[in-house]
This record gives C-alpha cells, structure tokens and sequence, in this order.
C-alpha cells in the first residue's frame, strides 16, 4: 500500500489550484468532472505527491455539505492497493467500515472504495487500484 493522493475540499478548483501553484509551483496534471458525484476535480502534483482538489457541482450533493458543514480542508487520503477487492474485505475484518461495499469506478478510470472515517481516527480514506 502506498499514498496515492491527499483529498482537498474546496470551493473552486481553479482558485485553489492558483493558490497552491503560487507557492509550490504544483501544476495541474489531470482534470475531470464525476457527475455522479457532483464534483469537479483536479489533480496537482506537487513534486511527486499528487493532490486532488475537489469542488461540488450542486448545492444538494455529499461534498456541498461536507464543505456546509467543516468548510475547507483535507477530506480524504488515498491509498493505492493492488487488489482492492480483497483490499476491502481485509479492512472489513480489521474493524474499518466501507462506504462502499464494492470497488466503483472513480476518477482517471481508477477502481475506487471509500472507508468510514468513523473507523479511522476521523480521516476518510479512500482506496485506489490503477486500471489494469
Ligand atoms: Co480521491
């Protein structure tokens, strides 16, 4: 298992991928919309570690109230794992709690599952296996 990405809610990707360019010299390498999601992303890779900036498309959507409810900030941390099918099932039996009970398309074509942060001292933890 490795870090694959830091999850950033913001209010725009444009200004917050200015802001964190200014002073790190990140560039955007990646962007897309997930409608299903109603987000707006971005990935920023700063000197090897990327960032996803995450903006809600509509005001009735998960990331409009995680943004209502603690403002801006880190919303999730990414884990790539080679098998996240079995990934999901070890985290089950450790005690994690999946929001999603199956791998689901995300972002750059990736296979996805998100954790509960419930389980995880607070933190949303997202898991990732790259297109095989
Ligand atoms: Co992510």
């Amino acid at each position: 298992m490795r870090l694959d990405h830091v999850g950033l809610a913001v209010r725009s990707v444009e200004a917050s991928a200015k802001t964190f360019a200014a002073f790190s010299g990140a560039r955007v390498v990646h962007r897309e919309e997930l409608p299903r999601e109603r987000v707006r992303v971005a990935f920023l890779d700063a000197g090897g570690v990327l960032l996803e900036l995450l903006e809600p498309t509509a005001e009735d959507g998960p990331l409009a109230r995680f943004l209502a409810a603690r403002g801006e900030g880190l919303h999730h941390l990414a884990f790539e794992v080679p098998d996240l099918a079995r990934a999901l099932a070890e985290a089950t039996s450790a005690g994690q709690r999946p929001i999603d009970d199956r791998p689901r398309l995300g972002a750059r074509g990736r296979l996805i599952a998100f954790l509960h942060p419930e389980a995880s001292h607070g933190v949303l933890v997202e898991l990732v296996q790259r297109a095989s």
